[in-house]
């Protein structure tokens, strides 16, 4: 090769070399991309679109931008099908390349995007479901959750029940947060000195309630139970009212009047649940979330609503720790660690395997709010003996 072109090949590398670290430069100070995988169909969309709003609002509080930088959406719907979540979780890691991966609600599906996550090593905020694995044998550094594990509302609400009762029967949809919410009831109603007399389930996301009902007022508990979401909690609630069990076995559960009060009507009403947030919670941070998000959205959030308000406040903290270079990861996660959010809920931290630690509140349906009313356990933490971060 001759001088002259030796001379201008290594124009053109430096040229090159130039442009790939403006094009670098350009990149983080030009969108994140923040992937939304989340139910936007089936029993769990209510609680999709609750998670989503939630997202959203916040960023528009903070003038649309994240850590400085501008917000892109891409947007899957999961479906709640835990047999599509690994090509659906791809599309986003791969196809799209997204900065970070929010979602889901069903933990079979939630599992999934984790198990991506971890291979790919991308950022995974999981705003709602429980699956205890995420945030124990399969925990990450750059996996966080802002929601709960199965096991803490299931806890929080057999120790409520065994306050007034000694026997209870479950009820629960059978998959993972079924099993793992009623493993926590038990292990809450058991250390309060109940029993659990029988264990009763359908599968996922069936709402044939009439069967187990029926089992349900032959053993004749004490107490009832019941682990079923979204759609299906508004079934099973006037299924139980109907079938006039509401007066004679009280009926427990985190989730079952939540975001579903003005079509669970009468039947929800006086239902006592346990759960990390209330709409009636008083608290000047709810004051204000409350007031913006029905003046955006038309409608009271719920604590889905919260659960994905609070990933976007953990991302922004994030975020901000590294003036929006997503490429300073270890520095991100590690204010990510530390953070202590003003949520709605009240002061939201995290454990050392990414889980919220955080209070749980015994609420009562009134008209439609969950009004608080007591606290039953506060600053509770998922123990995740199998979680190896730190
Ligand atoms: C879950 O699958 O982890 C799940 C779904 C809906 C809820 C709570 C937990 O309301």
């Amino acid at each position: 090769m001759s001088k002259l072109s030796l001379r201008n090949l290594a124009r053109t590398a430096a040229a090159v070399a130039v442009a790939a670290a403006g094009a670098c430069a350009h990149a983080q100070s030009g969108p994140v991309k923040v992937g939304l995988m989340l139910p936007y169909s089936g029993t769990f969309t209510d609680l999709g679109k609750g998670v989503t709003n939630g997202f959203k609002l916040y960023v528009q509080e903070q003038g649309g931008k994240l850590g400085g930088r501008p917000v892109e959406y891409l947007q899957v719907d999961d479906e709640s099908d835990p047999s599509k979540a690994n090509e659906n979780a791809n599309k986003l890691v791969k196809r799209d390349k997204v900065d970070v991966m929010v979602g889901t609600i069903h933990s079979g599906v939630a599992s999934t995007m984790a198990k991506v996550a971890r291979e790919t090593n991308t950022l995974l905020l999981v705003p709602n479901a429980g699956a205890g694995e995420i945030t124990g044998a399969m925990c990450s550094p750059n996996v966080f959750r802002t929601s709960f594990s199965n096991w803490q509302p299931g806890y929080a609400s057999g120790l409520l029940a065994a306050k007034k009762h000694k026997t209870a029967v479950t009820i629960s949809w059978k998959y993972a947060a079924g099993d793992e919410s009623v493993k926590g009831f038990r292990e809450g109603f058991e250390k309060g000195g109940g029993k659990v007399l029988k264990d009763l389930n359908l599968p996922f996301p069936n709402v044939e309630f009439q069967p187990l009902l029926t089992e349900l007022a032959t053993i004749k508990p004490e107490a009832a139970y019941v682990f079923v979401a979204g759609a299906g909690q508004v079934k099973f609630v006037k299924d139980y009212a109907a079938a006039g069990l509401k007066n004679s076995i009280p009926l427990y559960g985190a989730f079952i009047t939540e975001g579903t009060l003005a079509a669970q009507g009468d039947a929800a009403q006086g239902l006592q649940t346990v759960l990390h947030y209330g709409d009636g919670l008083k608290n000047p941070k709810n004051d204000a979330f409350i007031a913006a998000y029905t003046k955006a959205y038309g409608a009271r959030p719920d604590v889905f609503a919260v659960q994905g308000y609070d990933a976007a406040q953990l991302y922004d903290a994030g975020l901000k720790a590294v003036k929006g270079d997503t490429k300073k990861k270890a520095e991100m996660i590690k204010a990510m660690e530390n953070a202590k959010i003003d949520s709605p809920r009240g002061r939201l931290t995290f454990s050392k395997s990414h889980n919220p630690v955080q209070d749980y509140y015994v609420r009562v349906a009134k008209g439609t709010e969950n009004v608080v009313t007591d606290t039953i356990v506060k600053a509770l933490a998922d123990p995740s003996p199998d979680c190896k971060i730190q």
